[in-house]
């Protein structure tokens, strides 16, 4: 399983890349708005610093809705840097681009699935990666991790190359179960990469060891 994180914030991002484990970046506009980054030419620039940092797939939003402005923001993000991504939202038009960006392998991430149906449409566009928002669907009182299972089973049966990209992820146990069932990709804040480190009985034998240590030096 591939370990994404979830943020746009460049101290963040380093911190998890030193963990060793950092596979990729995701953003999108309010992860952006969030550090401050204001601007066309500061959002780019954004862009090829998180690059810079991480070796793996950074997503990077459009906010354009039609066709042709899809295609525009998107040919100009990706030519920023070969890791770029280009995330397209699920809509007609969003498909649409898709289709066209895999033609001209430009990799993309189909963003704002909430269900099945979504997902399909953009995997036979090509999509490189859907992003189901589990923990959205969570709020709405359905399970996301319902939604995971099924694409899971969905992409295998047809042998979609698409890969399932768990999103909006908001605890260790959304990881835990999305690598349960077989997600390809997590894209989580930095807290839970780190919470996935946790437990108490590993700091309390810790320090009986480190304490017990000390006896035999
Ligand atoms: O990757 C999508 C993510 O940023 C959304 O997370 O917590 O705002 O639903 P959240």
């Amino acid at each position: 399983m591939k370990f994404f994180i979830d943020t746009a914030d460049l101290g963040e991002i380093r911190e998890a890349n030193d963990l060793g484990i950092l596979d990729g970046v995701t953003t999108n506009p309010s992860l952006m708005a969030k550090v401050g980054v204001k601007g066309e030419e500061a959002i780019l620039q954004h862009y090829k610093d998180i690059c810079a940092i991480v070796d793996g797939d950074v997503s990077a939003e459009v906010i354009s809705t039609d066709y042709e402005g899809i295609l525009r923001e998107g040919r100009e993000l990706a030519a920023l840097h070969e890791n770029i991504v280009v995330k397209v939202p699920m809509i007609a038009e969003g498909v649409k681009a898709i289709k066209t960006f895999t033609e001209e392998g430009i990799k993309t991430n189909c963003t704002l699935i909430f269900n099945a149906g979504q997902a399909i449409m953009a995997a036979k566009a090509g999509a490189t990666y859907v992003s189901p928002f589990i923990g959205r669907v969570d709020d709405t009182s359905w399970d996301g991790l319902d939604l995971i299972e099924q694409l899971v089973t969905i992409f295998d049966n047809y042998g979609f190359g698409t890969e399932i990209l768990a999103a909006s992820i908001r605890h260790t146990m959304h990881l835990v179960q999305c690598a349960e069932m077989g997600a390809d990709v997590a894209t989580c804040p930095l807290s839970v990469i780190k919470g996935l480190l946790k437990h108490p009985l590993t700091d309390i034998g810790l320090a009986k060891f480190l304490e017990d240590a000390k006896k035999s030096r």
